[in-house]
Order: C-alpha cells, then structure tokens, then sequence
C-alpha cells in the first residue's frame, strides 16, 4: 500500500483518487479551492465534476498543501494544464529529493512551449517525474469502465512501480520510456479534438471524422518526431487512441466547445458555454508555435487557429483545408520506390 496524495480536485483528479483507494492504497486529496474540499467532505462526492461517483468514508480532503505533499510517496499532479506550473511553484517547497510526482493533466505552456513534465521538472527540479496518460475519460474511470492507458517515465523501475500502483482489472496500465512522445500526444489531440467538434458542428459526417482523425495524427506525429517524441508513440494508446477517443466522445470538452464554434459562437462565448478549460485552444497557439520552429506542415492545427484567434468562418477553413496542394498521401511512399 502506497500513501499517495492527487493534486487537484476536479473530474480527473476525483476519478483516479477513487481507483487508487480502491487499489487499496492511502488517498488525501488536495485542492487550492477551500470550498471545492468543504463539498467534498460533507457529500464524498464531486456533484459538479464527477456525479455520482462515491468516495469513501476515510479518504482524506484538505486544502492545505503542505500535509498533502510531505512524505507522501506519490503526488498526482492533476489540476488542469494552465495551472501546472503556478501548482508546482507552490509544491517545491514541500517537495523531498527522489520524490515521485505523476503528471496526468494534458497541455503545453503557450509562452515557454515546454510540456508539463518539462514545467514540473523546472519548477521542481529534485522530484522524479512520470507521466499518466491515455483514452480515459473521467466519467468512464470513475464508473470502472475498462479502458488502457500508459505511464511514462525516464526509468524502468519507476514506470514499473506505478503500472502496479495504478493497474487493475478495468484500467490496465502500460509503460513507456517515451516521456515526450506521450505528453504531445496528449496535448496536441486537443487542438484536433477541437476541429472534430467544429465539423461536428457544421453538420458534417462520419467520414469527415475519419479523415480528421487520420490526417490530425499525421500532423501530430511530423510534430511530435521533429520535437523528438517517437513514431511508435504516436501509433499508440497516448497518440491515436487518445485522439480517437477524444474526437468521438461527448465527455470532450475540446470536442463540445468546436461544435459550438461549428454552429458560429465564438471561441470566447464557446468557452463560457462549456463551463470548463478547454485545454486545446491553449495548446493551439504552441503548437503553432512549435511547427513553425521545427519547420513542419500542420495545415488542420493551422486552420484550428485561424478559427479560434483570427475570427475565420470555420467552413471557409474547411474548404481552404480541401483545396490545398495535391499531395502524396505519404511522402515516404514515393512511387519511384514502387518498381512493378
Ligand atoms: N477529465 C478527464 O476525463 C481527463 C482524463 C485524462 C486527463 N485529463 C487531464 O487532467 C487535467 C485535469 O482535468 P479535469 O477534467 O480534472 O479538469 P477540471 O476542469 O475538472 O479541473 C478543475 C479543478 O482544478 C482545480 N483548480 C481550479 N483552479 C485552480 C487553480 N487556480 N490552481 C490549481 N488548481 C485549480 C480545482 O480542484 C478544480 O475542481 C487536464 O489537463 C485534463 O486534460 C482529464
């Protein structure tokens, strides 16, 4: 048994701290909002972010940081990305040499263009960082729907130790070395998540779908190895499954804000809407970013901005998308290649 403490306190963070109890381990959760840990201690239950989903009798809530994170042996990091780094700046203090922290929110930092692994590790740089990430809706987790997911860590040994901490039968855990591969993954599948739910809302089909999903994982997978992350990564739970999952689901708040947009509110009146962050349209502007330092195409991300940020008519996107430059499906299968 693991004495852990899940930082953050809203869907995901409710999700993973009620199946780490149930993984038999010691569980305090932590939140910066006093009434957020109020609510918590008199309903056990999150009614707002996770409804109907019981938390035990002794699992402990606090909104004091500093007896959440000392000698605790695992800190989940899971408040959403645009409060990671302010999160952990808070943590350090706290925070002893070897400690483990496991990242599990998605983003990366529009003005330094650094992942949140990368935010943690410089903020706080004695804590031994992985990451947990995967197509794992809250909503699903929470009601012990069977899903698989990945935890990334620069070593073995630590990887290994929290695929057992997290791993049972409905939720089976996979490791990986790829730290960076898995958290762009994560981060960029937002963005395209959004330019799912703006087709959604433009009343297009299935196939549109289809082609978003297979063309958005091109785009992230030519960022994502330029940057250093790995193909097979991008082939995997963190990389397709994750997008897949979060341009199907209505538990997308990225997908749900770009239907929204779809039907003409702005990204602005989208946001408000949905009532919670949505991550993509942050990760937007760095991947952006991100494409132009490492010189590489990503025309849907591309259009996803002009959507969100220059007041572009999303249809005019669309079809800009539709009309550009005949292109090999595969530029690494060329027909030269191909000797018949
Ligand atoms: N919800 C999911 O299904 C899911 C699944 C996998 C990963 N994630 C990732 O996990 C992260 C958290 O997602 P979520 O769904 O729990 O988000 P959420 O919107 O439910 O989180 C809100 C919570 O953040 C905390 N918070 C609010 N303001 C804060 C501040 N200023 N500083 C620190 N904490 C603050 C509070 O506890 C609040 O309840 C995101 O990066 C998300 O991409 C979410």
């Amino acid at each position: 048994m693991a004495d852990i403490s899940v930082i953050g306190a809203g869907s995901w963070g409710t999700a993973l701290a009620a199946l780490l109890y149930k993984n038999g381990h010691r569980v305090t959760v932590w939140s910066i909002l006093q009434e957020e840990i109020d609510m918590l201690e008199k309903e056990h239950e999150h009614k707002d972010k996770l409804p109907g989903v019981k938390l035990p009798e002794d699992m402990v809530f606090t909104a004091d940081l500093k007896g959440a994170v000392k000698g605790k042996d695992i800190l989940v990091l899971a408040v959403p990305s645009p409060f990671t780094r302010s999160t952990a700046n808070r943590m350090k203090e706290y925070v002893a040499e070897g400690q483990i922290i496991v990242n599990v929110a998605k983003g990366i930092e529009e003005k330094s263009l650094l992942t949140l692994s990368q935010i943690v590790e410089e903020e706080i740089p004695q804590a031994k960082v992985a990451v947990l990430s995967g197509p794992s809706h809250a909503e699903e987790v929470g009601r012990g729907l069977p899903t698989t997911i990945v935890v990334g860590a620069k070593d073995k040994e630590t990887a290994e130790y929290l695929q057992n901490i997290f791993m049972n039968e409905v939720f089976r855990v996979y490791i990986s070395p790829d730290v960076l591969g898995i958290e762009l993954g994560g981060a960029l599948k937002n963005v395209v998540a959004l330019a799912a739910g703006i087709a959604d809302g433009l009343g297009y089909g299935d196939n549109t779908k289809a082609a978003l999903i297979t063309r958005g994982i091109t785009e992230i997978a030519r960022l994502g190895i330029a940057m250093g992350g790995h193909f097979e990564t991008f082939c995997g739970l963190t990389g397709i499954g994750d997008l897949i999952v979060t341009c199907a689901s209505m538990h997308s708040r990225n997908r749900r804000a770009g239907i929204l947009i779809g039907k003409g509110y702005s990204m602005e009146e989208a946001m408000k809407e949905v009532k919670m962050v949505v991550e993509g349209v942050y990760s937007a502007k760095a991947a952006l970013a991100l494409a132009q330092k490492y010189q590489v195409q990503i025309p849907i991300i591309e259009q996803v901005n002009a959507v969100l940020f220059d007041g572009k008519e999303a249809g005019a996107a669309v079809k800009e998308l539709m009309i550009r430059d005949k292109k090999l499906e595969n530029s690494d299968l060329a027909f030269d290649q191909f000797i018949s």
